[in-house]
């Protein structure tokens, strides 16, 4: 059991640099399975969700290596083995072995995807589109077992812009037969990462980052390579810590394009914010707006940053409000942020956050990866010491934080039980 012991309202100066994205680097890995040829991925964080993947990826056969944020790849010998429990319930991600391992192999075993307990997280978007490209399905008491005999290429419509379904189904049309179009597909920037990637290989994939995606089939792919887009969930939280706590604070190494919504929200909340090129420079204001927060899809403002957020709008004077749209468990973190002095009233997926209120420090939970951050930035300005239990939920998604927290000032330690 890991757990971060947080000595609260150190002034953080310095510069904080940011590495390659979670959410891409899950689908990129597996993507590489599509191609016998040999693979480079650049950029990559050293985090668990990372080190998980390559295990998984030996398991099925594949040479992997990683070293110095790059992992090099070669498939030739993959085999579509059943992907089990162990390792696909640590990380929702392991639903891309399903696109990928169907789409080379046409076969495809795995047990139910994990990750985090925010919501009831159904795939039937993943599931419902293979049938319809031609797969056949079965759902047992422990995972699925997939087959196709040729994948069709065709149209596929989402009710909901779903990032994982999005990428699933472009990694799973890319050798099918004919054309397949993605219409209400997401427009995160992992999905034109991913992109990126398979067409380097050889595939022939139009549109992603926007609303309908065209991926024409191909019969084979070659080598590939690509290099990991700035982690925005990342670069967002330390942005927000930052707003809190920075004095002449610098994130370094983001896409800025990525993150106009939650500068656009720290603005009107009174910080002082200056992008120059890939840098953005955050400090404290003296006092600090309310601001209202509603979570959607890209490029409204993340789900994924909404948790952080939420422990910065404690810092604000006057009612701020807070609506997530996405998943149903997000305010699970909300108790631990009043048990350290915040006055939150929270709903269904709602909240009312009256602020400022001066926080304590407090033994916390990470209750999910994200509410991990949110306790962080918490442990981060209140006054004493706050200990956060449960936060190997935070490392799955945020490389070397303590010795980023720590390089510009923070006093934070990982302790390991
Ligand atoms: C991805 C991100 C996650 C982020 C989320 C929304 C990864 C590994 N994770 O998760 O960090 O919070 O996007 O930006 O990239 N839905 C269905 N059926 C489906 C798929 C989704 O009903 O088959 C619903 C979900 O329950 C949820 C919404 O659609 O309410 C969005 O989910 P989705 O975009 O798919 O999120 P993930 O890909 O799981």
């Amino acid at each position: 059991m890991k757990k971060l012991v947080i000595e609260g309202k150190r002034s953080l100066k310095g510069e904080v640099h940011i590495s390659g994205a979670k959410n891409s680097v899950v689908a990129l890995i597996p993507a590489s399975i599509l191609t016998r040829g040999k693979c480079v991925i650049k950029n990559v964080p050293d985090i668990s969700d990372v080190r998980t993947l390559i295990s998984m990826m030996k398991e099925l056969g594949s040479k992997i290596t990683f070293d110095k944020e790059i992992l090099t790849i070669d498939n030739s010998e993959v085999k579509p083995k059943r992907i089990n429990e162990e390792y696909a319930s640590k990380i929702r991600a392991s639903y891309y072995f399903m696109g990928s391992l169907l789409g080379r192999y046409h076969h495809a075993e795995m047990s139910f995807p994990g990750g985090c307990v925010i919501g009831s997280r159904p795939i039937d978007f993943h599931i419902n589109s293979f049938k319809k490209m031609g797969a056949h399905i079965e759902e047992k008491l422990d995972g699925f077992v997939m087959d196709v005999d040729v994948f069709k290429g065709i149209d596929i419509f989402f009710d909901f812009p779903s990032v994982g379904a999005t990428i699933n189904v472009m990694i799973a049309s890319v050798l099918a037969k004919g054309t397949t179009r993605i219409v209400n597909a997401a427009r995160e920037p992992e999905i034109e990462n991913v992109a990126d990637f398979l067409n380097s290989m050889g595939a022939h994939i139009k549109g992603a980052g926007g609303g309908t995606i065209t991926i024409e089939g191909v019969e084979e792919l070659g080598d590939g390579e690509v290099e990991v887009i700035p982690d925005r969930i990342e670069a967002g939280t330390y942005l927000i810590i930052g707003s809190l706590l920075g004095t002449d604070f610098k994130v370094t190494g983001v896409v800025e394009e990525h993150l106009i919504s939650l500068i656009s929200k720290l603005k009107d909340a009174g910080v002082p914010v200056k992008v120059t090129g890939k840098t953005i420079r955050v400090s404290r204001p003296k006092h600090l707006k309310p601001v209202n927060i509603k979570t959607t899809v890209y490029p409204g403002f993340p789900t994924d940053l909404g948790q952080p957020m939420s422990t910065f709008l404690t810092q604000c004077e006057g009612m701020s409000l807070f609506e997530e749209t996405i998943y149903e468990n997000r305010l699970r973190h909300i108790p631990h942020l009043n048990n350290m002095g915040a006055d939150i009233k929270a709903f269904d997926k709602s909240a009312i956050i009256n602020g400022k209120t001066d926080l304590v420090g407090r033994k916390v939970k990470a209750t999910d990866l994200r509410a991990g951050a949110s306790m962080l930035v918490a442990g981060m300005i209140a006054d004493g010491t706050t200990i956060i239990y449960n936060i190997e939920h935070l490392l799955r998604g945020y490389e070397r934080i303590v010795s980023k927290l720590n390089n510009v000032g923070a006093n934070i330690e990982l302790i390991d039980e």
